[in-house]
């Protein structure tokens, strides 16, 4: 008997978590999977680098739902993939992450009985002020199986009442995809770049959609550049607010976002990475390069108990005092977390064709 599996992705960070699951059930008999893009990131440098590079196939679906308020966008995302869902009666739909595009697929599974499986579960920052953490909350009550990057997950869920049978550490879907392109990574190295610098990603509405903490933030980063140069690749939101509250990034390199491989080869050799981002804070412990991680909480704690992440929310002093420790080689240097090993993708596949 064939085991139909939908895969729902929408934004740049779904796209590197599926990539090892849909490799991984390929090589299994008895598998067929289909691949909707709900079409939230829609930029080519957003989202079709991403597929050419991680070797994902193109979708057989795309719901082409685009940008939107956070209601207009789930809402939209629902109405659309619930047809698909009826029509093409799937056994089990993945989804992945914690953006709009998860949670908006795992409730219309939710409604119409489909079982739900949840890839990177259980990861909380304890802040309902950002959006993803109510992804996430209501995503892992909705999912029939839970598949956790870490430990911390696993006690996050039984925490929050959910069955332990349900639950599955398998390790982190994202070092899988660092894992299999990192050698291309090497291969193709950084050009005109110097020898120290510090990478910088910014993407979050809390840091970038008022001008005041935006203005603060380029401010800390223009002290960063008197020491190295700051290579900042920018999303999409983040240039919107820096041109239309006036702010001046004139000191900073200031590229487009980069595909996946660019940037995991200039992560590789950088001196610091400074960033909001969750993946990248992960990233970076795997590649054991510091992390200075501009917010308050994280949802991946191993990534500052046991990696290279240090958390100096907004606080300009903070983030200057640790890269005055990183520049003096006093830097955190961490471990690698359990299963983060390249083959949560394997394991996620094994528990599927045992179900
Ligand atoms: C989304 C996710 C966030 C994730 C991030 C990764 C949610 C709630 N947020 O945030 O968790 O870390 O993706 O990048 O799902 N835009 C473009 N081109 C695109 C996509 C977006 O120009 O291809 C612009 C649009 O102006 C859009 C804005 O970026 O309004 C924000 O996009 P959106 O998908 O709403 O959220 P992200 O900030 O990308």
């Amino acid at each position: 008997m064939t085991m139909h599996i939908i895969h729902v992705v929408g934004a740049r960070p779904n796209f590197i978590k599926v990539a090892p699951v849909l490799r991984a059930l390929a090589s299994r008999p008895g598998v067929k999977q289909t691949l909707v893009h709900t079409g939230q990131h829609y930029d080519a440098n957003m989202s079709d680098v991403f597929f050419q590079q991680l070797g994902i196939p193109a979708p057989d679906v795309n719901l082409s739902v685009g940008s939107g308020t956070h209601a207009k966008q789930t809402a939209e995302i629902m109405t659309r993939f619930e047809p698909v869902v009826i029509e093409r009666t799937p056994d089990m739909v993945l989804v992945y992450g914690d953006v709009n595009s998860t949670v908006a697929a795992a409730l219309v599974c939710a409604k119409l009985g489909v079982r739900v499986g949840h890839v990177e579960a259980g990861l909380r920052s304890f802040d309902r002020a950002m959006p993803e953490e109510i992804n996430r909350l209501v995503t892992d009550q909705l999912a029939d199986l839970l598949f956790t990057p870490s430990q911390d997950g696993d006690i996050n869920l039984m925490r929050e009442g959910i069955a332990v049978e349900k639950i599955h550490f398998v390790g982190n879907v994202m070092i899988d995809s660092l894992v299999h392109l990192l050698p291309e990574a090497l291969r193709r190295g950084n050009r005109d770049l110097p020898e120290r610098y510090a990478l910088v990603t910014l993407h979050r509405p809390s840091n970038v959609d008022d001008s005041e903490v935006l203005r603060g933030i380029l401010q800390s980063l223009l002290e960063v550049s008197h020491d190295l140069a700051v290579v900042f690749p920018a999303h999409p939101r983040t240039r919107q607010r820096i041109a239309e509250f006036g702010l001046n990034a004139d000191q900073l390199r200031l590229l487009e976002p980069l595909p996946y491989v660019e940037f995991l080869a200039l992560q590789r050799t950088a001196t610091v990475v400074i960033t909001d981002s969750g993946g990248i804070q992960e990233e970076t412990t795997y590649l054991g390069v510091p992390c200075l991680t501009l917010r308050d909480n994280t949802e991946r704690p191993v990534t500052v108990s046991a990696g290279t992440n240090v958390l100096v929310g907004q606080d300009s002093q903070k983030l200057g005092s640790e890269l005055t420790k990183i520049l003096d080689g006093k830097g955190k240097k961490g471990t690698i977390p359990p299963l983060w090993d390249g083959h949560a993708g394997d394991r996620i596949a094994e528990i599927l064709i045992g179900q």
